[in-house]
């Protein structure tokens, strides 16, 4: 049984999470009771439910959650987000007790790494310089020289020297978007993310045609047949700047939808149309950051728990990476 599964374990036998909430409780001031009585800071992702993100006290892309975790003086940190970011947190800020509301909440990008596989497909080609999007788990960060995020990625691959080889993992789509940007070849481990790689290009070409003005705007995870067309690629905060940014009024916005919130809030009097999934699915929510609620995150906030720890073992060959990532950006004022 994993660490994470026996973690899991031990939180549902406490029962913290059967007992029903009153539903008289008014969950917005009970979060912000227990924020303030218990010196919390809550980190959410653009991908989390609206009623998550109106509660936050800093929304953010999965750098600027790390640059958040990493100065933050709460004493706890309540991650709404998935696993790797709440690792991240915490390998950034190792003092603070760090929360996940559900442990659950993984990433089918961290998942599709195995670190034994990574080690091999590592000892294949050696003498390469391994850089990793954030989206992995503290096994892979450990095998990883440089870490990257959507937003510095061009930057980090940029900062290797052109001499030097690379292999990037886990988002293959990422890899390959960069590689076009940076004219660096790179060995690309396989992964994709579940939710950025369902999108139709037919179905988008469509609305596009019934909204010709409409800016097609898309997250870097894309296949590259959805990258080829978009007016702008970038990561969720740069989707939403773009959004703020642009005298144009519809958006077609090829990412998780969970980011059309702050867009609408941003800028009331645009449009958002959500890029259709190919089946009917709601596939461009992405399963487990939605598996985070109001109600869990009450809980989590209440009894502490369930709480990210990482192995001693990994704590600093998988803070290296990141700290690295961290002066790169903060080089370029990302
Ligand atoms: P960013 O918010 O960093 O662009 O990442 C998107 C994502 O898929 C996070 O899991
Ligand atoms: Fe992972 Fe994709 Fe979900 Fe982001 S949207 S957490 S990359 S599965």
């Amino acid at each position: 049984m994993s660490v994470e599964q026996t973690k899991i374990d031990e939180v549902m036998q406490k029962g913290f999470f059967d007992t029903p909430i009153d539903p008289t409780l008014a969950l917005f001031k009970e979060i912000e009771n227990l924020k303030k009585e218990k010196n919390v800071i809550l980190l959410a992702h653009y991908y989390q439910n609206d009623d998550i993100q109106d509660v936050a006290d800093y929304i953010g892309d999965s750098l600027g959650l790390a640059q958040q975790a990493e100065t933050t003086d709460a004493d706890i940190i309540v991650f709404a987000g998935v696993h790797f970011m709440a690792e991240t947190a915490k390998l950034l800020n190792p003092k603070k007790k760090v929360l996940l509301p559900d442990l659950k909440a993984g990433c089918s990008l961290a998942d599709s790494c195995p670190p034994d596989e990574f080690k091999a497909f590592k000892e294949k080609h050696p003498d390469h310089v391994v850089i990793s999007y954030i989206n992995c788990t503290a096994e892979i960060k450990a095998l990883t020289d440089i870490i990257c995020t959507s937003t510095n990625s061009l930057k980090i691959v940029e900062s290797v020297p052109k001499e030097k080889k690379i292999i990037f993992a886990p988002d293959k789509n990422l890899g390959a978007y960069v590689m076009k940007k940076t004219g660096r070849d790179m060995v690309l481990w396989d992964g994709t993310c579940m939710v950025h790689e369902i999108f139709s290009l037919e179905k988008m070409l469509e609305i596009k045609e019934q909204n010709p003005s409409a800016e097609i705007i898309a997250h870097p995870e894309c296949e590259a047949a959805i990258l080829d067309i978009a007016d702008f690629i970038g990561s969720t905060t740069g989707l939403l700047n773009y959004t703020k940014e642009s005298p144009k009024d519809i958006f077609i916005v090829v990412t998780e939808a969970g980011i059309i919130h702050q867009m609408e809030l941003a800028s009331p009097n645009k449009t958002f149309i959500p890029a259709p999934p190919e089946n009917t699915c709601a596939c461009n929510d992405c399963p487990h950051m939605k598996l985070n609620t109001l109600e869990k995150l009450y809980l989590c906030m209440k009894y502490e728990v369930p709480e990210v720890t990482i192995p001693e073992r990994l704590q600093e060959a998988a803070l290296k990476p990141l700290r690295k990532m961290l002066e790169i950006s903060a080089k370029h004022g990302l």
